[in-house]
């Protein structure tokens, strides 16, 4: 049998570079040998606040960008989250298992609540809402960027701690990182990721930028001192995450990337990349723009909710049943 794999997407802006060099990349390549879960997690998203109107269409963007890069509904699942109920309700029992200290020690919660007067209760308590995204799917392996690491290993050690106190519910997942692309740093500063929140649009590059925004973002993009293309990520932190991408996009071994411009400047390199920038990302686009127009993302949202209902509400049940809670109707409210 195939090993499961669950990983999510916040639609709470548009999909970046990084999203899919650390991300829905890999997902493309994982769904050929794993029973794949790709999830819109768009509870997460609502942990800060988002008009109606745009959560709507960032999920759909989301959708579509996931599928124009190669996600092929007939082997794999895609689904939005709100629309499987057995997410929030696994998501509060995961709340009753995680400790306030746990939550406390999330260092994306302490980045994002940095300097804020205010924060949802969501935003702090979002790691086990995704320790139960992975959970209900008997999930073996979740594929992410660094970032997430910490939120997967809290995962393991909720499922472990659930465990130990109800019996053999839960199968602990793994976290797979990838070598290269794991973290796609900020085009402004170095030292930050890439991220679709983040108020300068000049630090990111967005699945749906224009080839004249690519090339004017490149060219803008921070780079060390001195003149050659050198791969130093101590010394050269923006130059080595330029050429990240460069590999990352075209294939080619840094060192070949090197190589190639031994003599010339940024300048050179910096063209060169925002050409094969916009060469990946443009049949991805292309694909992204049908389907929003076809709308025949909808279906395949709609089978997927209907497969992810069908796994989840299995291991809900086992769950509640494990704990003495009631398992009088299915999740969806259903008398059984
Ligand atoms: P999110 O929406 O921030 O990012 C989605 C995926 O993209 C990766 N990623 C990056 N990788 C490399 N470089 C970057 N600059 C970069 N920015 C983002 C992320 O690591 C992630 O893999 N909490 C998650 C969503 C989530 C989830 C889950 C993931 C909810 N439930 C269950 C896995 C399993 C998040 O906010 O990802």
């Amino acid at each position: 049998m195939k090993k499961r794999i669950f990983s999510g997407v916040q639609p709470s802006g548009i999909l970046t570079l990084g999203n899919y060099l650390g991300a829905i990349k890999r997902f493309v390549e994982l769904q050929e040998d794993y029973d794949a879960f790709y999830c819109v997690v768009d509870y997460h998203a609502i942990t800060v606040p988002q008009s109606p109107e745009s959560l709507k269409s960032q999920i759909a963007h989301a959708a579509c960008f996931m599928l124009g890069a190669g996600l092929d509904p007939a082997k794999m699942t895609l689904f939005v989250q709100s629309d499987v109920p057995a997410h929030t309700q696994l998501g509060w029992i995961m709340e009753c298992t995680a400790t306030f200290g746990e939550l406390s020690r999330m260092t994306q919660f302490k980045d994002k609540s940095q300097g804020k007067e205010s924060v949802s209760g969501g935003l702090f308590t979002y790691p086990a809402l995704m320790a139960a995204d992975i959970l209900l799917y008997d999930t073996d392996v979740v594929p992410v960027g660094e970032d997430q690491k910490q939120h997967v290993e809290l995962c393991r050690d909720l499922a472990e701690r659930f465990n130990s106190r109800f019996g053999d519910v839960f199968k602990v997942p793994e976290p797979l990182i990838p070598e290269k692309g794991a973290r796609i740093m900020s085009l402004q500063d170095p030292h930050k990721k890439m991220s679709k929140s983040d108020p300068n649009p000049a630090a990111y590059i967005s699945l749906a930028d224009s080839k004249d925004d690519i090339v004017k973002k490149i060219r803008r993009a921070v780079t060390d001192s001195g003149r050659e293309v050198a791969y130093n990520p101590e010394e050269k932190p923006a130059l080595a995450n330029l050429i990240t991408i460069y590999s990352l996009c075209s294939g080619k071994p840094v060192e070949e990337i090197v190589r190639a411009y031994e003599g010339k400047g940024y300048a050179d390199f910096k063209q060169d990349l925002a050409e094969v920038v916009v060469e990946t990302l443009a049949p991805i686009q292309a694909r992204h723009d049908s389907l929003m127009a076809d709308g025949s993302y909808v279906d395949v949202l709609r089978e997927g909710a209907r497969r992810a209902h069908e796994v989840s509400s299995a291991v809900l049940k086992r769950v509640k049943e494990a704990m003495g809670l009631s398992v009088f109707v299915d999740p969806a409210g259903v008398r059984i």
